[in-house]
């Protein structure tokens, strides 16, 4: 269990990226993040994974505390596994090595330098097999199609045997059918090793079908948490600060209490 206490960002610009906000996010659950450009997604993912420094409040992670102290980080970004939008593999690297950086974080030192063991290179083509791209394992990961380099992404992800996934709208660049089919693997993968998973999407529908739970934001503000069935137009509107049919004219997201619901 990861949850977030008053958890806020504010950059040095001045922006007010992330209002204070306390989320919980159980174990093995899937949950969308859902908002406008801006709202503050990547600015939460980032914070979760201590990549962005909070300004205020605290992420507390079970089993190993707040991420205050190196020690703490470290132990929490290697049960931690990243998909991001652009993949950011290694355009020249193949697969199977850009797989086997996923491992980087559980070697000290020299033995980053040395070539991998065998028995981590049988666990990174386990990880390619789990995506399907095992006859793709020796190919340079630029020759491959962007859903098959997104699949790397997620395979790089999973030899970590992660307990969460943090990933930031890992479908933006996909044609739809593609997408969906990234997104069913991914979820997939979550579930049957029971991988706690956050997840930032523009697509309402993939949101709705793929998600245990929604968490919009609007402004930096969590304006709906909530299980898919709740999330009805007016919801939808607020997350995008559009006018829904049957609201009133005037629109201002509001910062609701929020927290894990039932
Ligand atoms: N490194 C940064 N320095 C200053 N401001 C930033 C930084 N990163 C993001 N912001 C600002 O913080 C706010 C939230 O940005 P964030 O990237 O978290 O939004 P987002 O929901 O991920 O948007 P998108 O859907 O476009 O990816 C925006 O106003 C953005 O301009
Ligand atoms: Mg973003």
């Amino acid at each position: 269990m990861i949850r977030t206490e008053n958890l806020e960002v504010s950059y040095s610009s001045g922006t007010r990226a992330l209002h204070p906000c306390s989320l919980r996010f159980e174990d093995g659950a899937f949950t969308v993040l859902l908002g406008a450009s801006g709202a503050g997604k990547s600015t939460l993912l980032r914070a979760l994974n201590g990549l962005v420094t909070p300004t205020g409040g605290r992420v507390v992670v079970e089993g190993i505390g707040d991420l205050t102290t190196r020690r703490a980080l470290q132990s929490h970004r290697r049960r931690t596994g990243m998909v991001f939008q652009q993949h950011q593999l290694i355009g020249r690297s193949s697969v199977l090595q850009n797989v086997l950086t996923g491992r980087l974080g559980f070697h000290s030192g020299l033995r980053t330098l040395l070539p991998p063991a065998r028995a981590e290179k049988t666990r990174a083509l386990e990880a390619i097999e789990r995506v399907g791209l095992l006859d793709f394992a020796l190919r340079r990961a630029d020759q491959l199609s962007g859903g098959q380099q997104q699949r790397v992404g997620i395979s790089r992800a999973i030899v970590q045997q992660p307990a969460l996934i943090l990933a930031d709208e890992p479908v933006a660049s996909l044609d739809p059918a593609t997408a969906d089919r990234v997104l069913s693997l991914l979820h997939g993968i979550c579930k049957s090793d029971g991988i706690t998973a956050i997840v930032s999407l523009h697509q309402l529908d993939f949101a709705r079908r793929y998600s245990d739970r929604i968490v919009g934001l609007a402004q930096g503000a969590v304006v709906f948490d909530g299980p898919a069935a709740r999330l009805g137009k007016t919801e939808v509107s607020r997350i995008y600060g559009t006018k829904p049919a049957e609201a009133t004219d005037h629109f201002e997201p509001l910062p609701l209490k929020t927290g894990t619901y039932a």
